[in-house]
């Protein structure tokens, strides 16, 4: 689901090193929602930090060559040729899908690259990267070849930017751009459970930023929400030319499938559902099944570091057990007594720092994203925090975005200028005006909040705070609700089955949630993978991937219940011997091995839903 956005590439291209004197990298500002993407955006352009093979992203092409404004919106898909190889549209639709006779409309940006190959031609496949707030055009731009390896490259591949997201117009932002959106972030005052009292102090904070981002939104916010997004879609399909629509969605992209299929339940030729978000439980917003499991991908670290043995995890202690005390000791030893970061002056990355209780638990936590990529650095940092050298966290922390190198109001487009570019990752602030509009989280009531927070730190006592204060605590004061607020029934036949695609332990779209959504949908089969981390993709499976594959070849579903077993295991653990053996025999596949490192490497990963 999601994951905080962060500073966006442009400011840290404008940025001149030395330019600073201090930094201020918080990590997950109050202000940014869980599905943060524009710390995608870092996270991709920034060298890999991890053990895993790097994808080869030589494919990616410079968008500065192009721009969406040349292309006049159209109420019928005109594509032209964009970023080289691909074809992009801009496509009017109705503001309001309720009422499509006002004039106000949205300009949906979409994207498209075709079939590689005419052998057996299928049409379009729809992917939605999730978030809310994940650019489609990105995705297709910098991941078609993934895609289409993973689905089979017979399939046109289509995407679009959300309502209010990248190259859709009109933006939707809370900040007039991204250095004003940095200012906000600064001032981010630590996790809500940080000091006492600090939930109050954050409270006041949030319930002030949503009232200053709904009144730049303004009308507009109340028709951003999913079930818009999905009937955008719908339009999208039906002007190619297609009855029914086939797609792939991860994180929140489950819920957009999921909202798709609840209205249209006749419109589905294949509805793959990757990383589930609870469909009832998102719309209610009051539920916290959805760190149900976010405890266990952090007792996997503890338990596989302690079986990876000393010189492989630099946390190691000999039982699971011990490695969790360490970890509790450093927590109340850094809360009590910070790490500082001295400015080294030849260094222009590492200023002034200030590590706090805040900044290591969230980093914790978020890692629980990523176990393949991140638990091996994550153990480093954390030994060298004990040590009080706070620089590999600082390194760590940086690389994925979570914190910024430096700060500064002039960018190299100078003072003041401050605007967001069409072409982006995503929009942090989208989950914001899509999640917040259409849930019906408490608004402005501190013990309702407080009862809330209290709910999900016995849920997940060791996370609960950080996915409180990153999945809940941006929608208090929040007033502009959604018009057209979908909140189901969610019971449907669909004209064909779906595929829930669930890990064991998903820190944010548990699987018990793919199960809940499956009893609501006739003919449904979950497909379980054994893995951690977020979304199948967090985790190379040869087997998944030849279930995925055939499904969007054959229409060929797994026996319900079927377990995937993974092909890698953080810290670079082998395999046991039993789970080679029960993987699928599959030929090597070399181009279905590195899509799959690709697709673990997509920012979408990373975020929030
Ligand atoms: C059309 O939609 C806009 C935006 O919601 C709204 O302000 C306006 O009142 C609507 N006009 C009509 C005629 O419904
Ligand atoms: C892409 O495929 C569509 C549908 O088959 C076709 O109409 C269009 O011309 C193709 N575009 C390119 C650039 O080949
Ligand atoms: C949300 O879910 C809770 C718990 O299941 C339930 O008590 C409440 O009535 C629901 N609220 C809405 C608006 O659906
Ligand atoms: C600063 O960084 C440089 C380059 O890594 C290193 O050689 C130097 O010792 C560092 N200085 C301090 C004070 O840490
Ligand atoms: C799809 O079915 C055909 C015919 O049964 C088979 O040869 C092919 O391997 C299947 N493709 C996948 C990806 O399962
Ligand atoms: C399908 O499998 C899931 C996961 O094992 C299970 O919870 C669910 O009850 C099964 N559904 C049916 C209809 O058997």
């Amino acid at each position: 689901m999601e994951k905080p956005l962060e500073t966006s590439p442009l400011l840290e291209s404008r940025h001149k090193p030395g330019q600073t004197r201090w930094i201020r990298y918080e990590l997950y500002p109050i202000l940014v929602l869980m599905f943060s993407i524009s710390a995608w955006m870092i996270m991709i352009t920034l060298v890999p930090f991890d053990e895993t093979t790097v994808p080869d992203q030589s494919y990616i092409l410079d968008a500065e060559e192009w721009n969406w404004e040349a292309i006049p919106p159209e109420v019928t898909l005109l594509w032209s040729t964009c970023y080289k190889v691909l074809e992009c549209a801009r496509l009017r639709v109705p503001m309001d899908w309720l009422e499509p006779s006002n004039d106000s409309s949205v300009v949906l940006a979409v994207i498209r690259k075709n079939a590689t190959s005419q052998v057996d031609y299928i049409g379009p496949l729809f992917i939605n990267p999730g978030g809310p707030g994940g650019s489609g055009v990105s995705l297709i731009k910098e991941s078609w070849r993934t895609f289409h390896t993973a689905v089979g490259d017979n399939h046109d591949l289509i995407s679009f930017d959300p309502r209010g997201i990248g190259a859709t117009t009109p933006q939707m932002h809370c900040f007039s751009g991204p250095q004003s959106e940095t200012i906000a972030k600064i001032q981010d005052i630590g996790l809500s459970d940080s000091h006492p009292g600090v939930l109050y102090d954050k409270f006041a904070h949030q319930v002030l930023a949503s009232k200053t981002c709904t009144a730049n939104l303004g009308d507009a916010a109340r028709f951003m929400g999913t079930a818009s997004v999905a009937r955008d879609m719908l339009e999208i399909n039906t002007q190619l030319g297609y009855e029914k629509i086939r797609y792939w969605g991860i994180s929140y992209g489950t819920l957009l499938g999921g909202t798709f299929a609840a209205l249209f339940p006749d419109s589905i030729e294949r509805l793959l559902s990757d990383g589930n978000v609870d469909y009832s439980e998102w719309y209610n917003g009051t539920g916290i099944h959805f760190c149900e499991d976010t405890d266990k991908v952090l007792d996997v670290f503890f338990g596989l570091c302690s079986e990876a043995g000393p010189s492989t995890c630099d946390f190691w202690e000999p039982t699971p057990q011990a490695v969790q005390d360490r970890l509790e000791a450093l927590f109340t030893r850094v809360r009590k007594y910070p790490v500082i970061v001295e400015a080294n002056r030849t260094l222009a990355d590492f200023q002034n720092a200030v590590i706090s209780y805040s900044d290591v638990k969230k980093a914790v936590v978020m890692s629980t994203y990523q176990p393949i990529l991140f638990f091996s650095q994550l153990a480093t940092s954390l030994r060298e925090l004990e040590a009080g050298n706070g620089l590999p966290f600082l390194e760590m922390e940086i690389a994925r975005g979570h914190m910024q190198k430096t700060f500064t109001c002039c960018g190299s487009a100078g003072c003041g200028a401050d605007s967001w570019p069409l072409d982006a990752v995503g929009n942090g602030d989208a989950a914001r005006f899509v999640k917040c509009a259409e849930n019906n989280f408490p608004e402005e009531n501190i013990e309702i909040v407080e009862r809330y927070l209290e709910d999900m730190q016995k849920t997940s006592p060791m996370s609960g705070v950080v996915m409180f204060d990153y999945m809940k605590m941006n929608c208090v004061g929040w007033t502009a609700k959604a018009k057209w607020k979908f909140h189901g029934p969610f019971e449907a036949k669909t004209s064909y089955p779906i595929l829930y695609l669930a890990n064991i332990y998903d820190n944010v779209t548990p699987l018990g949630s793919a199960v809940r959504n499956h009893k609501k949908m006739e003919g449904s089969v979950v497909l379980i993978q054994n893995s951690y981390g977020h979304g199948s993709i967090s985790a190379p499976s040869k087997c998944t991937a030849q279930y995925r594959l055939a499904y969007f070849q054959n229409g060929t579903l797994p026996m319900n219940g079927t377990i995937c077993e993974v092909d890698a295991r953080p810290f670079g653990i082998p395999l046991k011997i039993q789970e080679i053996d029960a993987r699928e025999a599959g030929e090597s596949d070399e181009d279905m091995a590195n899509a799959m490192q690709e697709l673990m490497h997509l920012p979408v990963v990373r975020g929030v839903i």
